[in-house]
């Protein structure tokens, strides 16, 4: 049985996707299809490195060297075609913290950040915690596809933005922005001397006739006006081991971050992190093309299940392991919504209006489980709406 197959027992690993399902959902019976990890084990070069490391017994700080950043940046240009240089690295313990930093040395308080919602709720948090002002740009949903608002983008642009943190591919609505789109944002943030703050976790996670563009790599120009923040923690599933990095082409951007970081007593990524991320991105890419084919083939059946249902509209992903669900026409306040999903269908989605206010009626749903796991998700939720 392969790796994407086995159903493996995360119960016991304090786990927050699965050890927290009691706390969160009421019942220890839900299945969780929640948090953003996967059910899936790490390639086992990935292990075979971690273990080789611990077995060295000691752990000692670490340093990161040239050769060691090489991997990144090999990385980037083998997959994204983006050549990036080695010395516009700077290492992260995440993506969030990178969010949290660059917003705090680019920004001053009530300047105002922009951001398309529904999206990633602890993008709220990052402009809310430093106190910021928060400036939206909704996103148009049209025909169960999502949109940019480009006249409102370009109004709000207006009002004197300073960042406009992007989110490529999307977290919750799936979308990969085309080039023209990604263009457009950029010439804008350019016009109106906006920074543009990139988050690209989801990267490497895009189903087949999409392409993930990073919006640094459009033009130089575009590139000294970006902050890049990105991780192998999607891709390969190694978010508790907390390695992530940020792209900063413009040195002067770059030694202001970097100092914040410093400021703020974050200097080096832990050594099993290290270790994991160099090894991901040197031996993960075999296992990644088998994890694509196995997310592609769980969203096409997420997508058939509920072809012939009304209840629930999908609304397909072009990237990412998240599935933003439109349950608007079981016609049921929010809140029946999220009991009816927990209580009679059994499955722990993460809650629509945690995105914010547009996700009234929505839920999200994590398909990085094994077939088997999926299935029974999708059954709990037929027969729950069979016998509403
Ligand atoms: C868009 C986005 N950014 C960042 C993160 C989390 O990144 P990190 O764990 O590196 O802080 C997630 C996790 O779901 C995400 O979806």
């Amino acid at each position: 049985m392969s790796n994407f197959e086995r159903v493996p027992n995360r119960k016991g690993t304090r786990s927050v996707k699965w050890d927290l399902v009691e706390s969160i959902y009421g019942s220890e019976d839900v299945i969780p299809m929640w948090v953003a990890d996967m059910d899936f084990e790490i390639p086992q070069p990935v292990t075979d490195a971690l273990v080789e490391r611990a077995q060295h017994g000691i752990f000692g700080y670490t340093f990161t060297d040239p050769s060691y950043t090489k991997s990144v940046t090999n990385w980037l240009e083998n997959q994204h075609q983006w050549h990036v240089s080695v010395s516009s690295i700077l290492f992260s313990p995440g993506v969030v913290t990178s969010l949290h930093m660059a917003i705090q040395a680019f920004t001053e308080p009530s300047d105002k950040v922009l951001i398309q919602t529904p999206v990633y709720p602890p993008f709220y948090k990052v402009i809310e915690a430093h106190d910021r002002t928060l400036v939206t740009n909704p996103l148009k949903y049209e025909n169960h596809q999502y949109q940019i608002d480009f006249d409102d983008f370009e109004k709000k642009l207006q009002q004197g933005v300073k960042v406009f943190i992007l989110c490529n591919p999307h977290n919750p609505v799936g979308r990969v922005w085309t080039k023209q789109e990604l263009e457009k944002m950029a010439q804008l943030c350019l016009q109106y001397d906006v920074l543009l703050l990139s988050d690209e976790i989801h990267a490497d996670l895009i189903y087949s006739g999409h392409k993930h563009i990073p919006i640094a790599s459009l033009s130089d120009e575009i590139n000294q006006k970006t902050i890049t923040a990105m991780s192998p923690t999607k891709t390969f599933n190694l978010a508790g081991l907390q390695a992530s990095f940020v792209v900063v082409a413009d040195k002067e951007k770059r030694d202001k971050l970097k100092q914040f970081f410093e400021k703020q007593g974050i200097n080096m990524l832990n050594t099993m992190g290290n270790t994991a991320l160099e090894a991901a991105y040197t031996q993960g890419k075999a296992w990644l093309n088998e994890l694509l084919d196995v997310l592609e083939s769980n969203r096409n059946l997420v997508i058939d299940t509920f072809k012939n249902r009304d209840e629930i509209t999908i609304i397909e992903p072009e990237g990412t392991y998240l599935v933003w669900m439109d349950c608007r026409n079981m016609n049921m306040p929010h809140q029946d919504l999220k009991n009816f999903m927990q209580e009679k269908a059994k499955v722990g989605l993460n809650d629509g209006v945690s995105f914010g206010d547009q996700g009234d009626g929505f839920m999200r749903m994590n398909i990085a489980c094994s077939q088997a796991t999926l299935e029974k998700g999708l059954n709990q939720i037929i027969h729950a709406l069979d016998q509403r």
